[in-house]
Order: structure tokens, then C-alpha cells, then sequence
């Protein structure tokens, strides 16, 4: 299902939702940082850069914007213990949790599956799978206590359709098509809606890393993107649920 990239932000339609983004420091989870900041969403700020999520911090504080949470923590290190302290925190600060934010994670490295380098593939499933499901399960609770939550799994178009030497990111974004779609089934009489979402091409590190040689011009800025993801926090967007999103330029 494709969802419009022009969304005009209303002001303050987010004021009171709070919504954890994960890879907020730089990239698309700073753009839609931004973006939710400025429909008055309270953002949490979850990065492993405590320097580039201040930065990140002080661009939407001087934008005059909600002013944001910062929460460090490496998605690749973290244990159980770490979620469980997460979990008690965001209760303990806010007492609820109204979206979440799968955005981070990593492009591992293109390469046929006969030559992946095994640990590389292992630190990419840990971000990009194994992260996002133990946050998704310590926050389930917290989610509950919302009535009106949203969790959101940034995907790609090789998470749909398989592409060589796509390796490790493809088969991590296949699997994180699969923990959306079976959390939007266990949760479908709940208030929490889970969907994936497939943000298209974005000028952005990760995109440089793989086409090093494309003229990036060409290539969106995050921030034409990031307004459909309030939308897609908002009310206007309760609806949808177990859905393969597409952003459409
Ligand atoms: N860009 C595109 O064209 C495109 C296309 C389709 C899908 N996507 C998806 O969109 C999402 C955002 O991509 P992007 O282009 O913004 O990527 P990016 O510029 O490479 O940013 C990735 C973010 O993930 C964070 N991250 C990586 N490993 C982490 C860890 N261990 N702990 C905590 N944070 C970690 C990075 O933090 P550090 O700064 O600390 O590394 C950074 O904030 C990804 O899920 C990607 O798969 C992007």
C-alpha cells in the first residue's frame, strides 16, 4: 500500500504522544525527528552517538520544536538487562509509550552469501532483527498503556522482493517484514497498530556506502520524506494495520 510523502504537518497534532525513534542522531531518524518534534511529539532520541544525537538534539531546540528525550544505547551490545532498564525508564518518565520506531540500522556488506563474512552477518541480524524484537517485546507493555500506539519497521524494497548480493541487510529486512506482520496479527484486538514501511531511496549514508559512484543529487533528501511519518503516527493513520507501506514521492 503506497502512502503519500506530502503530509502537511499540523502543529501540535502529535502534542502528547510519545514516540521512540532509533537511529535519531543522523539520517532518516533525524529527519522524522524533526518531524514529529514539530507536531509536538515528545521524542525519544534512542542512538549509540551520544555527540551526534546532541547535535541532533540542539537542531530541534533551537527550531523552537517539542524538545526532545536522549536516550544512548548500542542496539548491537545491549542485553535483555538493558531493555528491561529501558523499559522502566520510559514507565517511570512518562508512564506510556505511543510509538515506536524501528529506523536504525546498518547495510552490512554486499557480497554473494557463499563469501559473507559471518560475523558481519551476525552483527547485522542483531541490529536489524534481533534489536528491534527484544525493544518491540520490553515495550509491548508499555505500548499497552496507550490507546493509540503505533510501531513502525522501516523495511526496503529487497525485504520484498529478494536481490542478489543483497545479502544480510536483504535477508534482515525480509525477517523484519515477517516480525511485523505476525505482531500485527497477535495485536489485532489491541490498540497497538504494527506496519512495515518501505521509505524508498534517500540521500543518507547508507544509500552513499552502496552507490558510491550515483550522483546523490538525485536522490530525495530524508526530509522531503520524514512528514508522512507523522502522519503515519498520527490518528488519521489508525486504520492500518499489517500493512506493507510504501512511500510514494
Ligand atoms: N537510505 C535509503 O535509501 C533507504 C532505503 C530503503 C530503506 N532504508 C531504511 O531506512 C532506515 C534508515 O536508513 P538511513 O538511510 O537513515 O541509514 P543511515 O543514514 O545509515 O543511518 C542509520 C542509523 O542507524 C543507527 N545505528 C546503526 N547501528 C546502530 C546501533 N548498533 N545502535 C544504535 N543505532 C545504530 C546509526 O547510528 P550511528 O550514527 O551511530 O551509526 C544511524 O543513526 C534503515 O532501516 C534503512 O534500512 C533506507
Amino acid at each position: 500500500m503506497n502512502v503519500e510523502t506530502k503530509y502537511n504537518i499540523k502543529g501540535y497534532e502529535l502534542k502528547d504522544k510519545i514516540i521512540l525513534v532509533t537511529g535519531a542522531n543522523r539520517g532518516f531518524g533525524h529527519a522524522m525527528t524533526l518531524d514529529l518534534a514539530k507536531a509536538g511529539a515528545n521524542v525519544i532520541m534512542l542512538g549509540r552517538d551520544l555527540g551526534s544525537l546532541e547535535a541532533a538534539y540542539d537542531e530541534v531546540v533551537c527550531a523552537g520544536y517539542q524538545e526532545p528525550v536522549l536516550f544512548p544505547f548500542d542496539l548491537e551490545g545491549a542485553t535483555p538487562e538493558h531493555y528491561e532498564q529501558l523499559q522502566k525508564d520510559i514507565l517511570d518518565n512518562f508512564g506510556h509509550l505511543d510509538g515506536l520506531i524501528h529506523n536504525a540500522g546498518i547495510i552490512g556488506t554486499m557480497m554473494p552469501i557463499e563469501q559473507y563474512d559471518i560475523r558481519l552477518w551476525y552483527s547485522t541480524m542483531q541490529i536489524n532483527v534481533n534489536a528491534p524484537f527484544m525493544l518491540t517485546q520490553f515495550l509491548i507493555p508499555v505500548l499497552n498503556k496507550s490507546n493509540d500506539a503505533r510501531v513502525l519497521f522501516l523495511s526496503s524494497s529487497v525485504g520484498r522482493s529478494a536481490r542478489a548480493y543483497w545479502g544480510a541487510y536483504g535477508v534482515s529486512k525480509f525477517a523484519i517484514e515477517g516480525l511485523s506482520k505476525t505482531l500485527s496479527e497477535e495485536l489485532e484486538k489491541t490498540n497497538i497498530k504494527v506496519n512495515s514501511l518501505d521509505p524508498g531511496r534517500m540521500r543518507t549514508e547508507m544509500r552513499r556506502s552502496v552507490y558510491p559512484a550515483e550522483n546523490a543529487d538525485n536522490n530525495p533528501l530524508p526530509g522531503s520524506k520524514s512528514p508522512a511519518i507523522v502522519y503515519l503516527m498520527s490518528k488519521k493513520s489508525k486504520d492500518l494495520n499489517g500493512e506493507q507501506l510504501t512511500l510514494k514521492v
